[in-house]
């Protein structure tokens, strides 16, 4: 899947979490995009079975796009949380996490997920404080 079917589809689990209802007008604005782009993306999903819409109604998550979408935010979410850790501003952290969730394979997010994980007084954290 493009990066971009991805983004959509983690926009639309967003708004269902968030408004209980995704409609491509949210998703629009959500994503600084025009309307035709919205629907070309869920007509894409829709092929790949990830998603459903009625016409004119609001678009739902199958099963799988829901698994997909949970997959993305939670990169999304461990992403923001590590530029965080590193003093990212949380918002230049969560804009960058949208762009890095797509690209990192999975054995750098296992380390990064270490990283984040990993209580605070660590053996580099203690080298820090002796310089
Ligand atoms: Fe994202």
């Amino acid at each position: 899947m493009t990066k971009s079917l991805e983004d959509y589809l983690e926009e639309i689990h967003v708004l269902i979490l968030q408004k209980g209802r995704a409609r491509v007008r949210d998703v629009a604005l959500d994503l600084h995009v025009k309307m035709p782009s919205v629907v070309k993306a869920i007509t894409e999903l829709k092929k790949l079975e990830l998603v459903n819409q009625e016409p004119y109604g609001d678009i739902e998550l199958t099963a799988k796009g829901r698994k997909l979408a949970a997959n993305v935010l939670g990169r999304h979410t461990l992403l923001k949380a590590f530029l965080v850790k590193l003093n990212v501003p949380e918002e230049t952290a969560d804009k960058d996490a949208c762009l890095m969730e797509h690209i990192l394979s999975a054995t750098t997010l296992d380390r990064i997920r270490d990283f984040v994980e990993k209580p605070v007084a660590t053996t580099t954290s203690k080298k820090k404080e002796t310089k």
